[in-house]
Order: C-alpha cells, then structure tokens, then sequence
C-alpha cells in the first residue's frame, strides 16, 4: 500500500520518533516496513523514515541500488543509531521527499558506523561512506525530528520557508477547502 508522505511544514515531521522494543515487532510493524518500501520505490527515493508517514517510531527503510528494471536491494532498520562519524564532506545536492522543489549541499561527515536491529530480530552493524553514509545520515535525523533544511544556512532556509509558504498559499487559493 502507498502511503502518504508528509510533506513540510507538516509538524508531524518535527516529533522524536520512539525506541521499537524487542518484542513490538508484529504483522503490523512488518506491514508497516513494506508500505514504506513501496511508497519509496513509487516517490521515488533512496530512503524513507517513518517519521515521514506520520509514524513515530524509530523504523527507516533505504535502498541505493534498485532500477526501474525491478533490480531490489532493501535495507530496513529498527533503532538505527550513528555509533561512529569520520571526516567531513559535502552531500551534493541532497533532497527530501518531505521538503518539495528543494536541493542543496550540506555537510555530513563522510563515513558513518550504524548499528541497529532487523525484523528478524538480529543485531546488524553497517559501516558506510559517502552517498549511502550521507543516507543514514538524513534518515535518522528524521527521527530525531530534523530535517536537511536544518542543516543549510539560515538565508537558504529562509528563502525556501518563504517560497514553500508562498507556495502553499497560491495551491489553497486553487483548491479552497469546503466551507461546509
Ligand atoms: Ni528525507
């Protein structure tokens, strides 16, 4: 199932999302992580928080390495958490399915260890540099309820606060919500 994807200023985006204990993961969890796949796959992206669909619960799915031809490589972690950062560099022109019509570089550092649990309940540790470190990244800092926008100079995120609310304003214009 195709989930809906918050899209900001959505407050929903902001909450710290909670631990997932040992014994929570259920038919509903693992159902959960596949609607998450596949709303990637559809948007499409590279990785989803559940933060992103209005569940606050530390679970992130990803994948760098599918195709349009079907190729499918997922990663789906529980209780991600950066155990190690090394070096510093520039994520190229990151975006997120959450903040629209927006890319800009922003600093991360350039290799990251992950550890985490899987939904066979087993302990994974994941060391990762570029693209995919800069992925882990961003998608537990949405579950610490920050965005990459945070991380870009005020004027930048300004600048694209007041495009998006602007935005917003002409999209209600277009389409008034019922009066009734
Ligand atoms: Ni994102």
């Amino acid at each position: 199932m195709i989930l809906e994807v918050l899209q900001f200023p959505d407050p929903r985006l902001r909450q710290v999302a909670a631990e997932i204990a040992d014994d929570a993961v259920d038919d509903e969890l693992r159902a959960l992580a596949s609607d998450m796949l596949e709303t990637m796959y559809d948007e499409p992206g590279i990785g989803l928080a559940a933060t992103q669909v209005g569940v606050p619960l530390r679970l992130i799915v990803m994948d760098l390495n599918w195709s349009e031809d079907g190729q499918r490589d997922p990663l789906v972690l529980l209780n991600p958490r950066i155990v190690e950062r090394e070096g510093r560099s520039v994520s190229e022109n990151e975006g997120c399915l959450s903040v629209p019509d927006l890319r800009a570089d922003v600093t991360r550092a350039e290799r990251v260890a992950v550890e985490a649990r899987t939904l066979e309940g087993e302990s994974l540790r994941r060391e990762a540099e570029g693209l995919e470190s800069y992925c882990f990244q961003h998608e537990i800092d949405h579950l610490d309820g920050k965005l990459f926008i945070d991380r870009i100079s005020r004027m930048k995120r300004d600048l694209y606060v007041r495009r998006r609310k602007k935005q917003l304003r002409l999209e209600a214009l277009e389409h008034p919500a019922p009066t009734t």
